[in-house]
């Protein structure tokens, strides 16, 4: 057995102890090559990456912020990438949490767009993977080697800040150093089970999330009120009410008298919970503060493939398929691969909106080009298609077939807590009017995504497909799973 994570391995960044890990690149510059974690009663032990060990008894990644950028100018080596429709003066995007799944997608979509992009993280997610044994299907760079054989394909920058944005000095000297125009802020423990493991990981997930979260906002008060801030919400916010769900607001007469109201919010996990607070704080500082915000709510994405991360292999995406961070195509597809049945929760009924990684990085560039109004809190429901999850363990299934594959499916007992079978409705306009061409699960990308399960099959951890986390049995002491 091994334990998940200590529960004070809280990822507690110092905002006082500086620890600049130095490595000369071009003469006298300095970027953050190297890092140190050290965590107490940490059942794995200490877990020392690089760098020197710091008498505090808490987790220290701290690295510069002084940007990667400052590397000498290469040559693009491959002219595929496109510029054409990008700003013509160049718009400064912040993406925080671009090491992640949609962040590094987004990020390097937007550089290719010709917008000038900064990454902001502290790189916690690759620390999960250390702690819960798990890892990405497809393996993934450092994101210094990312950004380096970025700049070496397409000759462009991309400014790298790896710190915690929970701390506020250290947010500080990103916005003041970058001075964006924009911040998307995917920077966030995004996993609903992971926040359900025990009480660490959900006072983890709702500090993490809320309070970084805040410090954006009033970064963007202090340094940068003009800035356009586009948070990535979720569509699991709204629940499953038993009427149709409105993007972000609906019209209610109530007692003779009528009202736009947020729509309400019934979440069902304590990292739904934290983004439901997220929202309302945006929404208090836009009218308040006269903040400018757009908050996308996404459905669940899934596919790995981009225009820009195909270029290299250095620059491919992280695909998750484990119980805690897997989505649930990946996650079939990938059970597909190996010939485990497909694990339908439940009755399989649950329906939530679906959308294509290549839709998450269009909806994002049309959000910043369109920017809300100042004080204005805008809410798109960011998905392109519903399905329920025996339609995808169906459609899965087919594919399966197609490509000559036993499947099976398994229904396994609910782990959370969720209606298992109910009415779905949800609108997502506003994005297919401001230019959104979405790219619908069609069967060839099915294809595709098992065909690329199967290449990585040997990466595959069978003991990481089952789920491992119950809504109902979390409790106070820190859990352990099995190895
Ligand atoms: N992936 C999905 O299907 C999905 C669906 C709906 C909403 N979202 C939202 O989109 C966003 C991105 O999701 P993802 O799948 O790319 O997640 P991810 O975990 O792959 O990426 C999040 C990134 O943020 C970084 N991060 C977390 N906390 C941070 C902090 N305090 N300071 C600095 N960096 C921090 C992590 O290291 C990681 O690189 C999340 O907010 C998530 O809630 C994702």
């Amino acid at each position: 057995m091994a334990h998940l994570l200590s529960p004070s391995c809280s990822l507690d960044i110092s905002s006082s102890s500086k620890l600049y890990c130095k490595q000369s690149i071009q003469g006298s510059k300095v970027i953050p090559s190297s890092f140190m974690l050290q965590t107490f009663n940490a059942p794995i032990g200490r877990l020392v990456l690089q760098g020197k060990r710091l008498q505090r008894s808490s987790c220290i990644v701290r690295a510069t912020t002084l940007p990667i950028s400052q590397e000498a100018k290469t040559q693009p080596s491959s002219g595929s990438h496109d510029t054409s429709s990008g700003p013509s003066e160049r718009k400064k995007v912040m993406v925080i949490g671009g090491d992640g799944y949609c962040g590094w997608a987004t990020a390097l979509h937007l550089s290719n767009k010709n917008y000038e992009v900064s990454i902001v993280d502290n790189l916690v997610r690759r620390l999960f993977d250390h702690q819960l044994g798990l890892d990405s299907l497809t393996p993934i760079s450092s994101i210094h080697n990312r950004i380096r054989r970025w700049k070496s394909e397409t000759g462009k920058n991309i400014q790298l800040y790896i710190g915690d944005i929970c701390d506020f000095e250290f947010l500080s000297e990103t916005f003041e150093s970058f001075k964006p125009d924009a911040v998307v802020h995917f920077g966030e423990q995004r996993s609903a089970p992971y926040s359900m493991i025990d009480r660490s990981r959900a006072v983890f997930t709702q500090k993490n999330n809320v309070i970084g979260t805040l410090n954006v906002l009033f970064a963007i008060k202090e340094f940068r009120e003009d800035c356009h801030l586009v948070k990535l919400g979720t569509m699991g916010e709204y629940g499953t009410p038993n009427i149709d769900i409105e993007e972000g607001y609906i019209t209610i007469t109530h007692n003779g008298r009528t009202d736009t109201l947020p729509y309400p919010k019934q979440a069902s996990s304590f990292y739904h919970l934290s983004k439901v607070h997220d929202s309302n704080n945006i929404a208090f500082t836009c009218k308040a503060w006269g903040i400018r915000a757009t908050d996308l709510n996404q459905g669940v994405v899934y596919g790995v493939r981009t225009d820009e991360t195909e270029m290299h292999e250095e620059l491919c995406n992280r695909f998750d398929y484990d119980g805690v961070f897997g989505t649930a195509l990946n996650r079939f597809c990938v059970q597909v691969a190996v010939g485990h049945p497909l694990t339908v929760y439940g009755k399989g009924g649950q329906t939530r909106g679906y959308l294509d990684i290549r839709d998450t990085i269009q909806c994002v560039e049309l959000a910043i080009a369109n920017p809300a109004q100042r004080g204005e809190f805008r809410v798109f429901n960011q998905f392109t298609e519903q399905f329920s999850v025996n339609e995808l363990a169906s459609l899965v299934t087919k594919a399966g077939k197609k490509l000559g594959l036993k499947v099976q499916t398994l229904s396994v007992p609910n782990p959370r807590v969720e209606a298992e079978e109910h009415y779905y409705n949800a609108k997502h306009t506003k994005l297919v009017e401001l230019g959104l061409k979405p790219h619908l699960l069609s069967d060839s990308l099915i294809d595709s995504l098992l065909n690329f399960a199967i290449k990585f099959e040997d990466r595959i951890d069978a003991k990481q497909i089952m789920p491992s986390v119950f809504w109902r049995k979390i409790g106070v002491k820190p859990k352990t799973v099995a190895a």
